[in-house]
């Protein structure tokens, strides 16, 4: 008999966290084949379990690198949930950009990008509606834990269907060619944006401070000290009067008394002011 989800469960969910502060449930255990089963067999074992039975017995470094990957939720699309996208165009770069006018810089991280598409939409939007801001020193980086989002991200290579996720048809055809059956994001956004590999919970952070930071869709995985911890951290990169935004289910409440929700554009953002 093969390893059993019994045994397996435990150590990946064990390795999960240690890696990336992700918190599997004990009720996710259909997540292992659905999740693995295809890297399974890429590698030539019958089931997820055989994998996972493999990596305990090797402590093969670069075959858990995989798994934590395969176990982060990617899911992402273009100006996902509309309203924060709606506030970065009403409000927020308005407020930057006449800030910032005479030092004309803005730096900006989506900071668990998955595959881009949430840089790639600020990307887009900036250089659609503030054009303005064309010659500006524009520092725009997303970074993810997982090497194979990345990979993606720079890319810039989209199927159809993640094209039809949110992607106004107009921008569509202004920031993309067809590349067969797939869709290649513009060079000039490509140069514009930079992606890197990094661990919220135990990388250091990027050098520099930011004006706008993204940071969505990510602490959902967190257990509440991680999620402290890392919204400390990220806080602590953005300069005086620079934005966070969050997902749409996520808050600060609870976690961090000192950043506080601001509603507006039906959605939530936090700013921070001169003396935090
Ligand atoms: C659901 S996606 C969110 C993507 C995008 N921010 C959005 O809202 O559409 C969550 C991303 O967080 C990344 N992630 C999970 N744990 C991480 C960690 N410890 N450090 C960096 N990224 C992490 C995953 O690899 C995944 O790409």
């Amino acid at each position: 008999m093969g390893p059993t989800t019994a045994t397996c469960f435990p150590f990946l969910r064990d390795l999960v966290f240690k890696r990336s502060g992700i918190v599997l449930a004990q009720d996710q255990e259909y997540l292992v084949e659905a999740r693995l089963g295809v890297l399974a067999r890429e590698l030539g074992f019958p089931s997820g379990n055989d994998l996972i039975g493999h990596a305990m017995e090797s402590s093969d470094e670069s075959l858990q690198t995989r798994l934590v990957e395969c176990m982060a939720t990617g899911e992402t699309s273009w100006y996902r949930d509309v309203h924060p996208f709606d506030l970065m165009k009403d409000l927020v770069f308005p407020e930057l950009i006449s800030r910032k006018s005479l030092d004309r810089q803005l730096a900006i991280w989506s900071a668990a990008s998955s595959t881009g598409q949430e840089l790639y939409s600020v990307a887009m939007l900036l250089d659609y509606f503030f054009p303005e801001t064309s010659d500006w020193d524009l520092k725009l980086i997303g970074t993810d834990l997982s090497e194979k989002a990345i990979s993606r991200a720079k890319e810039g290579v989209f199927t159809a269907l993640e094209m039809n996720r949110g992607l106004p048809a107009m921008l569509l055809a202004e920031y993309f060619h067809r590349q067969g059956a797939k869709f290649q994001i513009s060079d000039a956004l490509r140069k514009r944006t930079k992606f890197s590999t990094l661990n919220l919970v135990h990388d250091w952070l990027p050098s520099g401070k930011y004006d706008l930071i993204l940071l969505r869709n990510v602490l959902i995985y967190f257990d509440v000290p991680t999620k402290r911890q890392v919204l400390s951290s990220i806080w602590g990169k953005l300069n005086d009067g620079g934005y966070l935004l969050l997902g749409s289910t996520e808050t600060t409440l609870g976690l961090a008394e000192d950043i506080l929700p601001v509603q507006s554009s039906g959605t939530t953002y936090y700013q921070k002011r001169g003396s935090q």
